[in-house]
């Protein structure tokens, strides 16, 4: 969601913080802007729409000076339009906010500040900030302080920046709950604020993460951190492993498409250190789960949103497979909600690509608040859900830009796979032959996705017969009943097409009433324990006058007979089956919306890290 840039130091700040914000733009955004001390003067831009247009009135209007800070907004309260895009500034233009998050109060503090004369601009929630900012300056103190009393006026979750020409060497940032990361980025002699780690990877990445209730002060000297009631905290600097070329596009014309081509790779990359081939190991000792502690767990939950709540149903499957212990997969929206029954042999895992999806860190602290012990498998290093782990699994799968997740969901598949080896062997399940027998099959997987990828261009030829279809069904079952739902996810919000996916034995109990001639359905029917009953939902499905586009095992060859068309997948064992059968649905998806004109990087409405509830 909204997107964070400040810098101060001896270089212009305004390509930094255009850069930055380019950077952050898959983040989703509707409106974008700067604010830089020119001259003792806070100069503001912002505009609608797309960092172009912030781009171009820059040209026409720049401003210069080595300190300042910008945003991209996600609109909450107030239409995006010019006067309600950030930064915003106080009554006498001397102090500029930017901010992500809710101001929960925001009705009584507005009227409480515009009855004692401060003038509001935009429909805001965010532009009581700087008039807050601005009334406890005026009642004496630095900058410092008056955001620490300002901040201790407004309720609900926030990431907050502020800078003002009264104290023009300084930027003051605060973190208060899980509205989104800030991260201060340490250079030589300059210092850098982000969001999100991508927007400075260019210039360092040794980071310090804010934590819940803490303050950063960053001058071009450095940085000096505090809690909210002003006590100083000392903080450890994270160095970040990804290079800035991971984060480029390349010669790929989205960055979607270079993270699905990716995937041979980053899957590789998810398992490199972690595997031990020749003796038949997985090490994820640092875990820190004893035989005692496995033995003990009763039961899991894998608290997850979106594609990762998808994974986490595939990784239920691979836990109660190779571990024995019975997992429930919660959306973390549901999970706060519903009282969950909870205690200290629970192990509940988080699965977040980002590490800041809200709905995922609430019911993370619900699972910590009754006692569970907590794992995470999260992508973004150093974010608050890996944060506030017992245990983490990083999915090294390198940045993920595209707002639609692909290589993050093989990655997590992997590591889930991993995990229920890991818990399988702790609980004495797994002796060493068949430990070896298992990590073979890993061992094979970035191959057969690689030759998966391969056939690229023949999705495309689908996609060419299919793109203008309003409606598709997709239908798996078993392990493969979650790819279903993943494939008809990546459609629906890249594409727009109404997709839905379903356990394909649940078909007859309602949706088969919607096939006729025009209904595409795609059906995951490889050569597993479930091969034959996908064959006869096929056969209902083709009874029916609808399209099959049925996805295959290699070999195969007697379902071309009853498929409209088919997509070979090499054969793999069962339980990494989702791995490969997957590449192909989200390559179907990919085509499709690139032939109907989508943005398909940032598609409407959509963010790539969801921090509001
Ligand atoms: C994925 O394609 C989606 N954009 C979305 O469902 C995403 O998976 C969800 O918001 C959860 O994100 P997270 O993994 O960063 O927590």
């Amino acid at each position: 969601m909204c997107g964070i840039v400040g810098y101060v130091g001896p270089r212009e700040a305004t390509p930094i913080i255009v850069e930055g914000l380019k950077r952050l733009e898959y983040r989703g955004y509707d409106s974008a802007g700067l604010a830089v001390i020119q001259d003792g003067r806070i100069e503001v831009r912002r505009d609608v729409g797309k960092l172009a247009n912030l781009e171009r009135m820059l040209v026409e209007s720049p401003v210069g000076g080595n300190i300042g800070i910008g945003h991209t907004r996600w609109a909450t309260h107030g239409a995006p339009c010019p006067r309600n895009a950030h930064p915003h500034v106080d009554c006498r233009g001397e102090v500029v906010v930017i901010h992500n998050g809710i101001v929960e109060n925001f009705l009584s503090l507005r009227q409480e500040l515009a009855a004692e004369g401060h003038r509001f601009t935009s429909e805001t929630d965010t532009e009581t900030i700087p008039h807050l900012v601005e009334k406890y300056l005026a009642e004496g103190g630095d900058l410092e302080g008056a955001v620490r009393r300002a901040l201790g006026r407004i309720k609900g979750a926030h990431a907050v920046v502020v800078m003002s020409s009264r104290e023009p060497d300084r930027i003051v940032a605060a973190r208060l709950g899980n509205a989104g990361g800030v991260v201060v980025g340490l250079g030589e002699g300059e210092m850098f604020l982000a969001s999100d780690v991508l927007a400075i990877l260019e210039y360092t990445r040794r980071v310090i993460f804010l934590e819940d209730g803490q303050m950063a002060v960053i001058t071009q000297e450095g940085a000096r951190f505090t809690t909210l009631d002003g006590q100083r905290v000392a903080k450890e600097a994270y160095a970040v492993p990804w290079d800035p070329i991971s984060a480029a596009k390349g010669a790929y014309k989205h960055f979607m498409q270079k993270e699905i081509y990716e995937q041979a790779r980053s899957i590789t990359d998810t398992i490199r250190g972690r595997v031990d081939f020749e003796a038949g190991q997985v090490c994820l000792d640092g875990l820190g789960i004893s035989p005692e502690g496995a033995q003990a767990i009763e039961r899991m939950f894998i608290v997850a949103c979106g594609t990762s709540a998808y994974s986490a149903l595939v990784g239920k499957f691979m836990i109660e497979s190779l571990a024995r212990i019975p997992v429930e997969v919660d959306y973390g929206s549901e999970f706060r909600y519903r009282d969950p029954l909870i205690n200290e042999r629970t192990l509940v895992l988080a699965l977040t690509q980002s590490g800041e999806t809200v709905d995922t860190l609430a019911a993370m602290e619900e699972a910590r608040s009754k006692g569970a012990r907590l794992l995470s498998i999260v992508n973004v290093i150093g974010s608050q859900a890996a944060r506030m782990s017992d245990g983490v699994i990083y999915m090294q799968a390198g940045p993920e830009i595209g707002v639609a997740s692909t290589k993050a969901f093989t990655a997590s598949l992997v590591d889930q796979y991993l995990l229920a080896l890991h818990l399988g062997k702790l609980r004495g399940l797994i002796d060493s032959a068949r430990m070896k027998e298992l990590v073979e099959h890993l061992a094979e997987l970035p191959n057969l996705v690689g030759r998966v990828l391969g056939n690229g261009n023949d999705y495309d030829a689908l996609a060419a017969k299919y793109f203008k279809r309003e409606n598709f069904l997709y239908l798996g079952r078993g392990i493969n009943y979650p790819i279903a739902l993943e494939g008809a996810l990546k459609l629906k919000e890249i594409s727009y097409i109404h997709a839905e996916g379903y356990p394909a034995g649940e078909m007859k109990h309602g949706p088969i009433a919607l096939i006729d001639e025009r209904m595409p359905v795609v059906a995951i029917a490889v050569r597993d324990s479930v091969y034959e009953k996908m064959v006869s939902q096929i056969e209902q499905v083709k009874a029916r006058g609808g399209i099959v586009i049925a996805l295959a095992t290699e070999g195969d060859e007697a379902i071309a007979g009853k498929a409209d068309h088919v997509i070979h997948v090499p054969p793999t064992s069962p339980l990494l089956s989702p791995v490969v059968n997957v590449v192909p649905l989200q390559l179907l998806a990919y085509f499709i919306a690139v032939r109907r004109g989508c943005d398909v990087d940032q598609p409407r409405n959509l963010a790539k890290s969801v921090t509001v509830e």
